[in-house]
């Protein structure tokens, strides 16, 4: 059964009466710009097909209902009753009303039935599909009229103060403003955007995902920490973010700092940001051998001056170089998850073929891998 039809089923099963509507927001994979987003510096995700489902309907009181197709649960509150710093899956939800009520919006109960098919901690934003496709739903449902970037930064405001994950706004962005065929440029500071068109078929390439399966139990605390010490290195260099901190003469300024962890950590970030401008022009001007290299060169970043990889991306990009991949790099947060490998299509079958058995060779489980097409952000189904 396709996601949307579960999730009528389940809200009929929950209510006895269809739902007033069905929306759709995707999880998304970051071509290139990881963990610039807190530093108020730029992004280049694009959405996919995977997506969180939820069919919902208004109530006239101040109940909340929920039940998870995916977990079999079900989750009852009212809007009375809610608060920050929740955990459980129901969080990434009960947080939205939360979080439009803190926000000034006129909000009541809402009956809900969510599925979604993002994979869950592989890097691919399946909360901020959750978070997003519920504020889309409200925004609708109660006729808000909140505007796009505002609905995803509400969704954002979920995360961190609602569910307490310290994240930037990519996630939420790219979840709710991506559009087919396009992966979109974001300025985290003054927030312009740019849908950049990015059509790999083309050119007879394709984005392979590698999903290692390795999940990292503490990257929560990880993600805070190098979020501490990006705060500390700007504050360091006497600048509002490390967004401020220019190529030119960025040994020489970065030698200033007194640790040596605080330069690597700073030097990610600047030539990020710059990577992500690089990415921009390769793509304008149809250069794929030029964005393979700065996906690359991202990875190395990340694992040697960030040190946020582990040996099963590191893997799976090795791997993936030595068998014809013009490019390859870990997506999302870091310590497992998804690697992108952008690569000729006639290669694919045997590059995955290729990871897949330096996997079992070195004792791990096959990775899950798909194609990713750059699909459509959040919106209304039906
Ligand atoms: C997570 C966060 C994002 C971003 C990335 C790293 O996905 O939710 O805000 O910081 O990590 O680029």
């Amino acid at each position: 059964m396709t996601l949307d039809l579960a999730v009528h089923e389940a809200y009929r099963n929950l209510t006895g009466r269809d739902p007033d509507s069905i929306w759709r927001a995707p999880g998304r994979i970051n071509l290139i710009g990881e963990h610039t987003d807190y530093n108020d510096g730029f992004v280049l995700p694009f959405a996919l097909p995977q997506a969180a489902y939820l069919a919902a309907g208004r109530r006239e009181d101040d109940m909340i209902r929920i039940a998870s197709v995916d977990l079999g649960e079900q989750f009852e509150t009212t809007l009375a009753e809610l608060a920050p710093n929740q955990d459980g899956w129901h969080s990434y939800l009960a947080g939205v009303f939360w979080a439009l009520r803190e926000a000034g919006h006129q909000v009541g109960g809402a009956d809900l039935a969510l599925a979604s098919d993002v994979p869950i901690g592989a890097g691919l934003s399946s909360s901020a599909a959750i978070e997003c496709v519920l504020v889309e739903a409200l925004n609708d449902l109660y006729e808000l009229g909140i505007a796009p970037m505002d609905r995803a930064k509400l969704a954002r405001r979920t995360e961190n103060a609602y569910v307490g994950a310290p994240t930037g706004l990519m996630d939420q962005a790219a979840s709710t403003l991506c559009t087919e065929g396009h992966a979109l440029f974001l300025d985290c500071r003054s927030l312009e955007v740019q849908q950049v068109p990015l059509d790999l078929a083309a050119h007879g390439q394709a984005i392979l995902v590698i999903d290692t399966l390795t999940r990292h139990s503490h990257a929560d605390g990880e993600y805070a920490t190098r979020r501490a010490d990006c705060e500390r290195a700007s504050e360091l260099l006497g600048v509002p973010a490390l967004r401020d901190v220019a190529m030119e003469g960025l040994d020489d300024r970065l030698a200033g700092l007194p640790e040596e962890r605080l330069v690597r950590r700073a030097r990610h970030v600047v030539t990020e940001d710059q990577r992500v401008l690089d990415a921009c022009a390769a793509l304008r001007s149809d250069d794929l051998v030029r964005l393979g290299e700065l996906m690359t060169a991202s990875h190395a970043s990340m694992r040697d001056d960030y040190e946020i990889t582990e040996p099963s991306v590191d893997l799976a990009v090795e791997v993936a170089l030595a068998n014809g991949a013009s490019g390859a790099r870990m997506t999302g947060g870091g310590f497992g998850g998804c690697v992108l490998v952008l690569a000729d299509q006639t290669r694919l079958d045997a590059l995955a073929a290729a990871v897949t058995a330096a996997f079992v060779e070195s004792g791990r489980s096959a990775p899950a891998t798909f194609i990713a097409l750059p699909a459509a952000g959040a919106g209304r189904l039906i």
